[in-house]
């Protein structure tokens, strides 16, 4: 035998320690690149899953580390401290049968033939379970109960020294801040396992947890036990399963002697392939939510939409209103119609409310749509009842009322739509155009006519209460028609009788009206002669701007008047062009009817006819009464305007202890 060949057989067990050794540590996440031993029903996924089983019943499969590993020094001497970590699930096929369980293993051999499958879990068989040369020493995690082998329960892990007898079994679980929590092996979860083994104080620790858990401090099992008679020199590690209708997967296994097994990188672990009925794709259960919460929210959206349109339209309607249908327009239309509204409709606002233009939905009709605030309900009812038989006034002369529509707080009266505007526009505040005396002339006597229809002609008496040049609104071909007839008596009721408010408009309201708060055909004149002065000056009845003198326009009429000059009150926008005893006939018709004593002021029909010329006005003195002291009778009325100097409103309401009983319209005829 040569030198060499003796030191190598010397040498022996050093070199295939050593090359041993080399083999470890090992790490696999996965095992894609791996050259396991497999053998039985283990096999290697595409993805570098190991299935050591896949749901087969009643065999064995076991993969096993291809190289030796050297546990002594020698075959007497103790064995070295080895540890491993492995990423492991196991997936029943059914959820509450449990196959038998999967094992790590130390093996003499690689492989283990002659092993037996199910409660053998692919480690013995009948003849060498329980001897102790077998040398195997494993660690089970075990799944069903074998009564023959004294398990203690259907999910534990136990570990095995030759026998499948643990040594020591548990519950299988892990401590997390020393409190213990159950794991179900066969949950199909995918777990963790630490097993190590110190070779110097002979402590076998088995550690579980769940996968994204940290290793607990605390193993499972901790068992005393010197493996070093038990195992060979040369030993081979790997897995053993013994399936029934179970998988077995290991995702990742890292193992070393003598050092900790490295830890796995978990996100490159393979997949575990689903199981059972195949799980709703991903989409739908992202997508499921997502569309029931969109859907709800849209229904919502819808619903308070909805809710909001109809809180947006709600109109009020009485029981008593139901006879006046037909004169309603639904609140929807007239928001149509008014395109919501707009400030881009609005035609003007007075004393009363803001006027909209509007085109009806349907008949494309041109409306003019007077928004009226009102608080109280008192008096509604009646109102509406003259409305509507208001909307049955047809006169050239008057602006038709086509209907109303009311809403909480809110009274809508739509008026045929008056393209040319009220008459002021073309008096006051430099318009952009004036009227020629002819027209004017016109309007005067279409609105005398128009009243004359209201006070005498219709068949009932119809006071207006608020005639003024703003009232009076010129149609496509510049005739005069009335509007607002009847309006102000909204306002005149009370809801105390002591407390009644005469409404009309500021230097139109007859003096006795404003005394008494009663309106009568009467002081209906009184307001027309303020209108015809206005018309043929161009001056507003009372014009706090303008100089005292000038100030209550009927003053300023009378004192040119009686200085002869009265032709010296037309408005300087007309040129100077005017028939002179026309506007002389009108300019003193207006100072009867402004007369403060109404048993002066003329009637309608007389005013009609004295326009028209077939009647001839009484001279103005001998109307009333003494030359001289005409003034007198015609200031008398105006201390109620004096007083009222400060209020810049047009529209102006006056409260007295009252008690009256106004009706706009007063009885039969
Ligand atoms: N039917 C209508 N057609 C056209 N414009 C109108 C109509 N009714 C009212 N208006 C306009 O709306 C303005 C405001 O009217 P209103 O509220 O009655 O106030 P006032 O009569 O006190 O000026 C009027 O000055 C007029 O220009
Ligand atoms: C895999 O291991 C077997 C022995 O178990 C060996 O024969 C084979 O050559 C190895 N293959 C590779 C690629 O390492
Ligand atoms: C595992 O078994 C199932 C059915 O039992 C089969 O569809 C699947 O292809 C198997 N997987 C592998 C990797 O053999
Ligand atoms: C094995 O042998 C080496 C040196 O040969 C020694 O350092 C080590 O402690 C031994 N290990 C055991 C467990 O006896
Ligand atoms: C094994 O131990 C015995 C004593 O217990 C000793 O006599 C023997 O030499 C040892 N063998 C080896 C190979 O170390
Ligand atoms: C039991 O297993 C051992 C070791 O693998 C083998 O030698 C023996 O033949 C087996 N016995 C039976 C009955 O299969
Ligand atoms: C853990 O398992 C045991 C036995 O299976 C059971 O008695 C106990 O209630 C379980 N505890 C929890 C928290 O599930
Ligand atoms: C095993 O667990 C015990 C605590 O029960 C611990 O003191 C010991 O260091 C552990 N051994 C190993 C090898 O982790
Ligand atoms: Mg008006």
């Amino acid at each position: 035998m040569s030198p060499i060949k003796l030191l190598a057989l010397l040498l022996l067990p050093q070199i295939v320690a050593i090359s041993a050794s080399d083999s470890s540590p090992f790490t696999f996440n996965g095992f894609k690149s791996a050259n396991l031993s497999l053998d039985g029903v283990a096999q290697l996924a595409q993805n570098g899953l190991l299935i050591l089983s896949n749901f087969t019943k009643q065999q064995t499969g076991h993969a096993f580390y291809p190289h030796p590993l050297t546990f002594k020094n020698s075959s007497n001497t103790s064995a070295f401290s080895f540890s491993t970590y492995f990423v492991f699930a196991i997936v029943p096929q059914f959820q509450l049968l449990g196959g038998h369980g999967l094992t790590f293993v130390l093996s003499p051999t690689r492989g283990l033939p002659g092993s037996l499958p199910s409660t053998y879990l692919g480690l013995f068989n009948e003849s060498n379970n329980g001897d102790i040369s077998n040398h195997i020493v494993a660690v089970e995690l075990d799944t069903l109960r074998s009564a023959e082998f004294n398990d203690i329960d259907d999910n534990h892990v136990g570990i095995d020294i030759t026998s499948l007898e643990s040594v020591l079994a548990k519950p299988a679980g892990y401590y997390e801040k020393g409190v213990f929590k159950n794991l179900t092996l066969n949950s199909g979860k995918t777990m963790q396992a630490w097993i190590e083994y110190d070779g110097v104080s002979t402590l076998f620790n088995v550690t579980l947890a769940p996968l994204k858990s940290r290793k607990p401090s605390t193993p499972l099992l901790s068992l005393r036990y010197d493996i070093s008679p038990i195992i060979n020199q040369i030993m081979y590690v790997g897995f053993s399963a013994a399936p029934l209708q179970t998988s077995h997967y290991i995702l990742g296994w890292s193992f070393d002697i003598n050092g900790a097994a490295p830890p796995l990188d978990l996100s490159e672990l393979p997949k575990i392939p689903r199981i059972g009925p195949k799980k709703q794709p991903k989409s739908l259960t992202i997508g499921l939510p997502v569309i029931s919460v969109v859907l709800l929210l849209l229904v919502t959206i819808c619903v308070a939409y909805y809710a909001r349109r109809k809180w947006k339209f709600a109109e009020v309607v009485e029981g008593w209103e139901l006879d006046y249908i037909p004169h309603r327009f639904t609140y929807k239309d007239l928001y149509i119609a008014t395109k919501g509204f707009k400030e881009k409709e609005l035609l003007g606002s007075g004393g009363f409310g803001k006027v909209y233009r509007g085109i009806m939905p349907k008949s494309r009709i041109e409306v003019a749509v007077k928004k009226v605030s009102h608080e109280s309900r008192q008096g509604m009812k009646e109102f509406v009842a003259e409305i509507v038989s208001m909307g049955r006034l047809r006169h050239r002369n008057l602006v038709p009322l086509l209907g109303y529509c009311r809403r909480k707080g809110e009274l809508l009266l739509v008026y045929e739509y008056m393209p040319n505007g009220s008459l002021d526009k073309y008096l006051h505040d430099q318009p952009k155009s004036t009227l020629t005396w002819a027209q004017r002339f016109k309007v005067i006597k279409g609105v005398a006519s128009g009243i004359l229809y209201l006070h005498e002609e219709w068949e009932q008496v119809v006071i207006h209460r608020d005639i003024k040049a703003s009232n009076v609104l010129l149609d496509g071909e510049l005739k005069a028609r009335l509007g607002d007839f009847g309006l102000a008596r909204l306002y005149d009721h009370g809801s105390d009788p002591q407390t009644t408010h005469v409404v009309g408009t500021l230097g139109y309201l007859a003096p006795e009206h404003t005394r008494t708060g009663k309106a009568t055909t009467s002081s209906d004149v009184y307001a027309f002669g303020a209108f015809l002065l206005e018309v043929v000056c161009g001056r507003r009845p009372v014009d706090p701007k303008s100089s005292s003198e000038k100030a209550v326009l009927v003053e300023w009429v009378i004192s040119l008047w009686s200085g002869g000059e009265i032709l010296g009150a037309v408005d300087p926008n007309l040129g100077g062009e005017f028939a002179e005893g026309e506007v002389e006939l009108v300019l003193k018709l207006g100072l009867l009817c402004s007369h403060s004593r109404p048993e002066i002021r003329p009637g309608m029909r007389e005013i009609v006819r004295y326009l028209e010329g077939t009647l001839a006005m009484p001279e103005l003195s001998s109307a009333a009464g003494v030359s001289g002291g005409e003034l007198g009778y015609y200031c008398e009325g105006f201390d109620d305007y004096r007083f009222s100097y400060t209020s810049t409103a047009q529209t102006a309401m006056f409260s007295g202890s009252l008690s009256v009983s106004n009706s706009l319209i007063s009885g039969g005829r």
